[in-house]
């Protein structure tokens, strides 16, 4: 019939997320809940991204808001969102935000085992321009055993991660998620408000052709890394040069990298010593994600999921991409030592 084209036993990730919790053992759907919060404020911060119900986030001309003054900015709106969700799902004790300083700990009456740090909206710089940006999280159980949380459930290294994902508001909505089973991909469908599984099993290619920095910080740049970038450019093994692609937005160059292979990466310069990204909710996620796809992610001297987190808001060094490009760079490393 000409409905053939229309699948009626889609898996949807709510659908998937249920599955995998029922297949845990002694599961109590709590996980399920969180994740299901987290997509909600993910859809509600996908449609302010599109300047869905425009009205509603700019004014209407005439209105008092067309100067943006009453109008919450759509990072503030993001986190405020993330926050509420998740609190409301009783499935957290305690978060972590890039937006807020402290630790965020949620109201005694609505505690549940998890711990969550995320980005509400990475690529900040990306927003005003329309570039695509991002969210990303990463979820652990709560460790502590005092009445309080504290920040040692949140200071947990990356490879204690439970689940973790981004959420990338591009020429479409995507989701990249991973419990530690492989890395699958769900695309929004706006008519139905739901996220489809459209690739399951993610790999990246073990070797890409395409290398992703800001090289505008050459000048400040160890001397390894130059040695790396000119090698990518004047390849003397009689290969070809890689292409250079950034966006300046981490969930982008990171999505590109997954879906094309190759490397991405955010080194330590002279200006900033340990880089500008953030441990807990900008790598740590992203390196669980790319290695649950084949990938590595590394300081430069260290698997990143092994770094042990000292604080809530530490930057490290970041190195992603193809086992082999990471690989090679990593030789680039050893060479300058
Ligand atoms: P933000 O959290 O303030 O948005 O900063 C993080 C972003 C990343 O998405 C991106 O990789 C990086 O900053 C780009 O920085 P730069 O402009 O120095 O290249
Ligand atoms: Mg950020």
């Amino acid at each position: 019939s000409d409905q053939s084209a229309f699948d009626t036993d889609v898996w949807t990730l709510t659908r998937f997320i249920i599955e995998t919790g029922r297949q845990a053992k002694g599961a109590t759907g709590e996980l399920t809940q969180l994740i299901t919060a987290m997509l909600t404020a993910i859809k509600a911060i996908s449609s302010a991204v599109r300047k869905a119900g425009l009205a509603h986030l700019q004014g209407m001309a005439g209105s008092v808001n067309v100067t943006g003054d009453d109008v919450k900015k759509l990072d503030v709106l993001s986190n405020d969102l993330v926050i509420n969700m998740l609190r409301a799902s009783y499935s957290t004790c305690c978060m972590v935000s890039e937006e807020n300083k402290e630790l965020i700990v949620t109201p005694q009456d609505k505690r549940g085992k998890y711990v969550v740090c995320f980005d509400p909206l990475d690529g900040s710089s990306n927003i005003d321009c329309l570039a695509s940006i991002g969210t990303i999280f990463a979820i652990y159980k709560r460790v502590s055993e005092g009445e309080e949380p504290t920040e040692q459930d949140a200071l947990q290294p990356g490879n204690r991660i439970v689940c973790a994902g981004y959420a990338l508001y591009g020429s479409a909505t995507l989701v990249a998620l991973s419990t530690g089973a492989g890395l699958n991909f769900f695309m929004l469908d706006p008519a139905l408000g739901e996220f489809i599984l459209t690739e399951r099993n993610v790999k990246i290619r073990q070797k890409g052709n395409i290398y992703s920095l800001n090289e505008g910080y050459a000048k400040y740049f160890h001397p390894s890394i130059n040695e790396y970038l000119k090698h990518k450019k004047y390849p003397q093994d009689g290969g070809a040069p890689y292409g250079a692609r950034y966006v300046g937005s981490m969930v982008s160059d990171v999505h590109r990298t997954i879906a094309y292979g190759g490397i991405f990466m955010y080194p330590a310069n002279e200006k900033s010593p340990k880089g500008k990204l953030r441990l807990l909710y900008e790598c740590n996620p992203i390196a669980f994600l790319m290695e649950q796809a084949g990938g590595l992610a590394t300081t430069g001297t260290q698997r990143i999921l092994d770094v042990q987190p000292e604080s809530l808001h530490q930057r490290v060094p970041f190195v992603v991409g193809s086992a082999d490009d990471v690989t090679e760079y990593l030789s680039f490393v050893q060479k300058f030592s």
